[in-house]
């Protein structure tokens, strides 16, 4: 068995490539984003410094998007993980944020850079307990909802998520719902929790396929919370990249086909890995939304080693999703690379018993 490489988290492996790697490791579309946005780049204009709130055109188309709302409500950030950062840290010291685990692996540090305390409610089978979650909320800031999830697939229950709204509204508690794969669901329609205790952030990473372009933004109905992100942003990073802000506007002109042929691709291919999983003798959960399985593996670090150095593919470690004995893979490929990735694993398992 050769000695487990000592990663500490997904850093050594995000963006990386090389010629006959199979990654199932970045959460990051293969498809290419709508014609459209490419249209909308104008260099004369967007070489300059923006508002600090995003450029008001793109506020504006996304504000027919959420009724009720005025371009006011939105603040444009660097992706989604500019948003997250950003709102997490205008709270302060100490505050207590609850958060399911499995979560996505940014979210506890993330919580930790602002010194804010995450507080745990596990899953059952992939979905929030409610039981555990209402003693957990009482006394918390906020809760943090990512539903589809990464990194398990799972869609919440609409009763469950209503729930959560109800909860947190009734004990002045905010819910930050993570909502990136919002366009990504195989099983039903979604359901965005909504209210004023409500701070939704989103993306044009997964959706349009854009995910260097680093453009995402968050939606609240509190005009404090938009003020105080912008004065944060002031001195951060300032304004979003207005080549980005320019094509996630022109993308949000691409027809609607555009996402829902998208979601046939994802689900194919989800069809494909869960299947050759299950094949293949793993116990995972069959996912919603998003595109990520997280199955069960025993010696997750060992068989993550030799599936790297011996087979050249790239899967991530449950325990950087606080679900330590499984494994995360990313099916962001297309049908044959999963098929070859798929029998690279197999020939893994003779040499490290994962079950
Ligand atoms: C749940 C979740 N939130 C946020 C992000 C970050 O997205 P962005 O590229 O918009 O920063 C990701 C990226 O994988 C994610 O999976």
């Amino acid at each position: 068995m050769p000695e487990p490489l000592k990663l500490k988290s997904p850093a050594d492996f995000i963006g990386k490539q090389g010629p006959g790697v199979i990654s199932f490791g970045s959460g990051q579309p293969d498809l290419p984003p709508p014609k459209e946005a490419f249209e909308g780049v104008n260099l004369n204009r967007d070489l300059r410094y923006g508002l600090i709130q995003g450029e008001l055109k793109l506020r504006e188309a996304l504000a027919k998007e959420y009724p009720g709302s005025t371009p006011e409500n939105f603040v444009i950030t660097n992706g989604a993980s500019e948003a997250l950062d950003l709102i997490f840290r205008i709270w302060g010291k100490g505050a207590k944020v609850l958060l399911p685990r499995p979560y996505y692996y940014s979210y506890p540090p993330i919580l930790e850079m602002a010194n804010m305390v995450p507080v745990y409610t596990d899953l059952i089978d992939g979905r929030i307990d409610m039981d555990d979650f209402k003693k957990k909320v009482k006394g918390c800031k906020a809760v943090l909802i990512n539903s589809p999830s990464n990194p398990t697939g799972r869609v919440e229950e609409i009763e469950t998520l209503k729930a959560i709204e109800k909860i947190t509204k009734e004990q002045g508690v905010y819910v930050v719902s993570d909502e990136v794969y919002k366009d990504l669901i195989y099983e039903r329609e979604n359901y965005p929790i909504h209210g004023d205790h409500v701070i939704t952030v989103n993306s044009f990473s997964k959706t349009y396929c854009m995910c260097g372009v680093r453009v995402g933004y968050l939606w609240s109905a509190d005009k404090k919370i938009i003020d105080d992100v912008c004065e944060m942003k002031t001195h951060t990073s300032m304004n979003t990249n207005l080549i980005g802000q320019d094509m996630a506007l022109a993308a949000m002109k691409a027809p609607k086909e555009y996402i829902d042929h998208q979601k046939l691709i994802w689900r194919e291919r989800r069809d494909f890995i869960y299947k050759g999983l299950l094949d293949l003798g793993f116990d995972l959960w069959k996912p919603e939304g998003a595109f990520y399985v997280l199955p069960k593996c025993k010696n997750a670090r060992e068989f993550l080693t030799v599936l790297y150095q011996d087979y050249k593919v790239i899967t991530y470690l449950g325990e950087w999703f606080g679900a330590p004995d499984r494994i995360r893979l990313s099916y962001a490929l297309d049908v044959k690379q999963i098929e070859e990735g798929l029998s690279r694993i197999r020939q893994a398992l003779k040499k490290v018993c994962v079950f």
